[in-house]
């Protein structure tokens, strides 16, 4: 078949909010539904896991849509870890990136920015709207950028993000 265009994509946001579940939901469940490997790629986990641990460092990992073939750099949020955010920003190209919060600079590329309003089955989870006014999104006027309410333990809310990421990579 056509293979599928490589995007690349930065996954940051606070310890806890959800990155690394996300991602995993992302995954096939199964490795015989992804399809055969390239040597590059063979040590990085392939298929969802049953026990998420907080990321230490970062992972990488590897997701397809109907389109793309997508490999996230899904970094730890802990203050810790933070400054490898701006590291790999700067030092490795990406597409697109996943935000659960707005970093004033390290947004600064013309890349789309797909934000994940997550953890919206919690009673004091802010409405998606909500989160983008305080975040002041409307502001971000020079690359394109989408807010989604997601629960990442159901995985609702995640493919209306994907869609939307696939429909803005050129
Ligand atoms: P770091 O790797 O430390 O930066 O954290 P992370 O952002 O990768 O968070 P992780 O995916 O490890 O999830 C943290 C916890 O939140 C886990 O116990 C998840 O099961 C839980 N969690 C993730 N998404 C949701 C959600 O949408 N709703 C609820 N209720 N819990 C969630
Ligand atoms: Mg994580």
């Amino acid at each position: 078949g056509l293979k599928k265009k490589e995007v690349n994509v930065l996954c940051l946001g606070l310890d806890n909010s959800g990155k690394t579940t996300i991602i995993n939901q992302l995954k096939p469940s199964n490795l015989r539904l992804y399809g055969p490997l390239s040597d590059d790629w063979k040590h990085v986990s392939q298929t969802q896991t049953q026990d998420i641990v907080p990321t230490i460092g970062f992972n990488i990992e590897k997701f397809k849509s109907s389109s793309l073939s997508f490999t996230v750099f899904d970094m730890s949020g802990q203050s810790r870890y933070r400054n490898l955010w701006e590291h790999y920003y700067k030092q490795t190209f990406f597409t697109c990136s996943l935000v659960f919060l707005l970093p004033p600079d390290i947004c600064s590329r013309r890349m789309p920015v797909l934000l994940f309003a997550n953890k919206s089955d919690l009673r004091e989870a802010m409405s998606s709207v909500k989160v983008s006014q305080l975040l002041c999104l409307e502001n971000i006027k020079d690359k394109p950028w989408h807010i989604c309410a997601s629960n990442a333990v159901k995985g609702e809310g995640l493919q209306e993000g994907v869609d939307w990421l696939q429909d803005h990579i050129r």
